[in-house]
C-alpha cells in the first residue's frame, strides 16, 4: 500500500495505472475510519484493479467551525486500518492540493432542491462543499468507480445528480450501511458519544425500522410525529424525521404513489449529531 501526499505523486501513479489499462476504484473519506469505510474499500477492491482511498477533512463542507475543529483525525490509526482491505493508495492531500491558490475550484452547478431539504435545512452550504470537494477529487483521481455509503443517503443522491448533470463517465456504486450489532450505524462521530448516549443510540435505527410496519397503517404525519417523540423521550434532540421519495427526497403524502421510499433522520445525542436512514421501498 502506497501513501501519497501530493498531487504530483498521485498523477504519476494514476498515469501508470491507466497506461496498464487498470480500473480505478475511489473511496473518498474524511478519515476517522471505521468498519463502514473498510467495507467501502473492500467493495471498491472487488470491482477494480486498484483502489485509491482519500483522507481529507474538507473545510468547505462544514458550516460550523467548531464541528470542523472537533472532527477526529487519527491518521496513523487510519493508515493502519487500511492495510489488508484491498487499498492500493492512501491519498492524503493538503488543503492547497485540493484547493490550490489561484485555481477556481468552485462549481457553477447548484445542487438544487435535493439539497434544500433535511440536511440542507440544518447545514446550509454543506452539500455545495461536498459537491465541490468530490468533483475536485474526481478530477485528480480520475476513477472508473466512485464508492459511497448508503448511510449518507442524501449525499449519495446529490453526487448522483452531479455526475449525471456533468455527464461524467464515473460509475457511482452505493454500498449498504454497516451497523454495530445493536443497529447503530457506524459513523466517525460515534467515538464522541458518551457512554450513556452510546447506550441510547441504537434507538435511532430501531425507530426508523419501525416505520416499515407502519407505512400502510398510519398517516405519514403521525409516523413522523411519533418518530420525533420516540427520540425525544430519551433526550435526543431530533432535527427531522421524514418519510421521503427515494429519488427526489421530497416529503411524500401517499406511499402508493412512490416507487422508492426512504425514512431519514438527524438527531443530536448530547453534542454529537447522528444521521441514519432506512430504505422502505428499494
Ligand atoms: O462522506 C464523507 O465523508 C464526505 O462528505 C466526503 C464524501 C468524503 C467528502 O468530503
Amino acid at each position: 500500500m502506497l501513501i501519497i501526499k501530493n498531487n504530483a505523486g498521485l498523477q504519476v501513479f494514476i498515469a501508470a495505472a491507466q497506461k496498464k489499462g487498470q480500473r480505478i476504484g475511489f473511496v473518498p473519506t474524511m478519515g476517522a475510519l471505521h468498519e463502514g469505510h473498510l467495507a467501502l474499500v473492500r467493495h471498491a477492491a472487488s470491482l477494480s484493479d486498484i483502489v485509491v482511498c482519500s483522507i481529507f477533512v474538507n473545510p468547505t463542507q462544514f458550516n460550523d467551525p467548531s464541528d470542523l475543529e472537533k472532527y477526529p483525525r487519527p491518521i496513523t490509526r487510519d493508515i493502519h486500518l487500511l492495510h489488508n482491505v484491498g487499498c492500493t493508495v492512501v491519498y492524503l492531500p493538503s488543503v492547497d492540493d485540493v484547493y490550490p491558490p489561484g485555481l477556481n475550484t468552485s462549481m457553477r452547478l447548484k445542487p438544487g432542491p435535493l439539497s434544500e431539504v433535511m440536511e440542507g435545512e440544518f447545514r446550509p452550504g454543506h452539500f455545495a462543499g461536498v459537491m465541490q470537494v468530490v468533483n475536485r477529487l474526481l478530477d485528480l483521481v480520475t476513477p472508473d468507480y466512485l464508492i459511497m455509503g448508503q448511510k449518507d443517503y442524501q449525499q449519495v443522491a446529490i453526487i448522483r445528480f452531479m455526475l449525471q448533470s456533468l455527464k461524467s463517465t464515473v460509475e457511482l456504486v452505493v454500498s449498504p450501511t454497516i451497523r454495530e450489532k445493536d443497529g447503530l450505524a457506524m459513523s466517525s462521530r460515534n467515538v464522541r458519544l458518551t457512554k450513556a448516549w452510546r447506550s441510547h443510540a441504537p434507538l435511532i435505527h430501531k425507530t426508523l425500522s419501525l416505520v416499515r410496519g407502519q407505512l400502510n397503517q398510519k398517516t405519514l404525519q403521525t409516523i413522523e410525529k411519533e418518530g420525533i417523540e420516540a427520540l425525544e423521550e430519551v433526550g435526543f434532540r431530533p432535527e427531522y424525521f421524514r418519510v421521503v421519495d427515494g429519488e427526489t427526497l421530497q416529503q411524500i403524502k401517499d406511499p402508493s404513489h412512490h416507487d422508492h421510499i426512504v425514512v431519514c433522520t438527524a438527531a443530536w445525542a448530547g453534542d454529537v449529531r447522528l444521521i441514519d436512514n432506512v430504505i422502505l421501498k428499494p
